[in-house]
């Protein structure tokens, strides 16, 4: 009797399957320049996959009012997550989950944090492009996402951290929306012009049909773009941008375009196939 329920206890206690990561906590000094960067506020809904302590989602809503969400395969780390929930008053705003987080829904994250090996981030990149809403923030601790470029990257010292140099990269990606396809671009008192837009990540290239190439960046819904002496900027509405542009230093003026061929993101898919079918993760944009 004494013998199963101990072995009902050490059952409850093991990994749902093997981790794909150790252990390691995040220094807390990290932990806040992660939560600043990605400019965490009341309004996010915060998504850690494979949460350790809870560490980072805990702190989201005691220091920054967050809603959080922990997902971590170790059970005994859940179980004392939830607990410091609990603990720290946060109870109704953050809550932890036993769950592997290839299997995790995180559309409704406003902000995602992960501190795992890079293979694992290369593995979640296409999901987290194709399921995350753009302005979505994604912030890691240390590793990467290969040639998807951080949005903004910080070096900081972490005198705590539990190993090698005392010091940490910080990184922050913003989602982008779809700005590819080929644009009808018009503006007041002008001859409406194509312009094509071709997009990998964030990065935009491109051009008005026979008027030299452009090139952009897109933040969120946002994007900028230059070409030889004109500058624009739009937020993107469905299938149409509005902002304003300017050339030559002449006063800024609206423009508006409506996409009449929709493309598609640049973003390297098809070279993993890292999710199991039957996955929340195992589609793609
Ligand atoms: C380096 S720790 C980071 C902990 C915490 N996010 C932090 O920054 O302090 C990585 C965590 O991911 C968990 N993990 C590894 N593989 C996982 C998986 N497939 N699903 C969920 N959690 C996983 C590990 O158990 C470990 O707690």
């Amino acid at each position: 009797m004494i013998r199963a329920a101990a072995l009902l206890l050490l059952l409850a206690a093991a990994p749902l399957r093997a981790s794909d990561a150790p252990y390691v906590s995040t220094p807390m000094s990290v932990v806040d320049a992660m939560l600043e960067i990605a400019q965490v506020g009341p309004q996010d809904y915060l998504i850690d996959l494979g949460s350790g302590d809870g560490r980072i989602p805990l702190r989201a809503a005691t220091r920054f009012g967050a809603r959080g969400f922990g997902v971590e395969i170790e059970p005994n780390l859940v179980r004392d997550a939830n607990a410091a929930a609990k603990k720290q008053g946060v109870a109704d705003k953050v809550r932890f989950e036993a769950r592997d987080l290839f299997d995790t829904d995180v559309s409704k994250a406003t902000v995602l944090t992960t501190y795992l090996f890079q293979s694992l981030n290369l593995r979640l990149r296409p999901y987290l492009l194709a399921k995350l809403q753009p302005g979505a923030r994604v912030v890691t601790h240390e590793f990467h996402f290969g040639n998807w470029q951080p949005d903004r990257k910080i070096t900081i010292t972490a005198p705590d951290k539990p190993y090698g140099d005392p010091r940490s990269d910080v990184m922050l990606w913003i989602v982008p929306a779809n700005f590819s396809g080929q644009w009808r671009v018009s503006v007041a008192g002008e001859a409406e012009r194509e312009l094509r837009l071709d997009q990998r990540f964030q990065m935009l290239s491109g051009g008005f049909a026979g008027k030299g190439s452009v090139e952009g960046r897109v933040n969120g819904n946002t994007l900028r773009l230059v070409l030889a002496g004109e500058a624009y900027s739009g937020v993107l509405d469905g299938d149409t941008i509005r902002g304003e542009f300017s050339r030559s230093g002449a006063a800024p003026q609206a423009w508006r375009a409506q996409r009449i061929q929709r493309g598609r993101i640049d973003v390297d898919a098809g070279t993993e196939t890292p999710f199991k079918s039957g996955s929340p993760m195992g589609d793609s944009r």
